[in-house]
Formats: structure tokens, sequence, C-alpha cells
């Protein structure tokens, strides 16, 4: 049986990755109406991970026989600059959903709940994953440079990501 505070925390942490596929669909619509078809693939799988993340969180509350809560999702930003603006956006996004999941593992810790130690392992391993992928993304944006030809020679290598997951 789970505290309270962690049915909380678990439960701030399955809205706030609703949040993050919102946030990535929406992303993508901004690529699609730029004409960046590769960027809107990438950031849709995105989306749909997000999605799963949730899920993995909403089932594991119910398992332990706490209700899982929704709750009410922000609504995410519609504009953005450029890709380089949006994916250091993603980019610091993840940043701060790498530290939520480092405080929920450290209450899981406190409280010396082994189950959900073992259960948000995964979370730290797939944060490393999409830091890493999104340090990438924005190294690569940086080398070939948004100027002329760069920002479709971006979202072709983008796109190619998106096949990749
Ligand atoms: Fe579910 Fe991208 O963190």
């Amino acid at each position: 049986m789970l505290s309270k505070a962690m049915v909380d925390n678990l439960n701030e942490q399955i809205q706030l990755e609703s949040y993050s596929s919102n946030l990535y669909l929406q992303m993508s619509a901004w690529a699609e109406v730029k004409g960046l078809e590769g960027c809107a693939a990438f950031l849709r799988t995105q989306a749909q991970d997000e999605l799963a993340h949730m899920q993995r969180l909403f089932k594991y509350v119910y398992e332990t026989g706490a209700l899982p809560i929704v709750g009410a999702i922000k609504a995410p930003p519609t504009k953005y600059e450029s890709v380089s603006e949006l994916f250091q956006q993603v980019f610091e996004h993840e940043k701060f959903i790498t530290g939520k999941i480092n405080a929920l593992m450290s209450l899981a810790l406190k409280e010396q709940d082994h189950s959900t130690a073992n259960f948000l392992q995964w979370y730290v391993s797939e944060q490393h994953e999409e830091e890493h992928t999104m340090q990438k993304i924005l190294d690569r944006i940086k080398n070939i440079g948004e100027t002329g030809s760069g920002v479709y020679f971006i979202d072709r290598a983008i796109g190619m990501m998106a096949g990749e997951k």
C-alpha cells in the first residue's frame, strides 16, 4: 500500500506526463503548419511516448489499490520563434521532468517503498535516454544551422530520428 504523499506525487506525475503529451502534440502542429514534416512526425511520436508514460503510472497506481487521478491539464503554448527554440524548450521540459522523477525516487527511498522505487527505475532510464536524444537534436541543429536550406536538412535529419523509434 502506498502512502498518501506517494499517491499524491504519483498523481501529479500522471498530470505532468499528460501535459508532456499535449505539449509535444501541440508542437507537432506548429511544425506541420510550417511545412516541417520530419519534425512534426518526430514530435507526434514523442506525444505517443508520453501518453504511454502516463498510462504506465496510471496502471501502477490502481494496481496498488489507490485511485489514479487524471486531473486538469493546462493548455500548452502554440507559438515558437524557430526550430531551435522549440527543441530548446523540449530539452528544458525534459530536464524539469527528470527533476520530478528524481524527487519521486527520493521519496520512495525515504519511505522505504521498494516497490515504487523499482517501478520508478524505468523512468530514470527513460529520462536519461530522452535528455540524450534532445541534446543530440540541439547539437545537430547547431551544426547544420538554420539559415538558407539548413532548416530543410534539419527537418530531414529529425524526421529520420522519428523512424528510428
Ligand atoms: Fe515522460 Fe519525456 O518524460
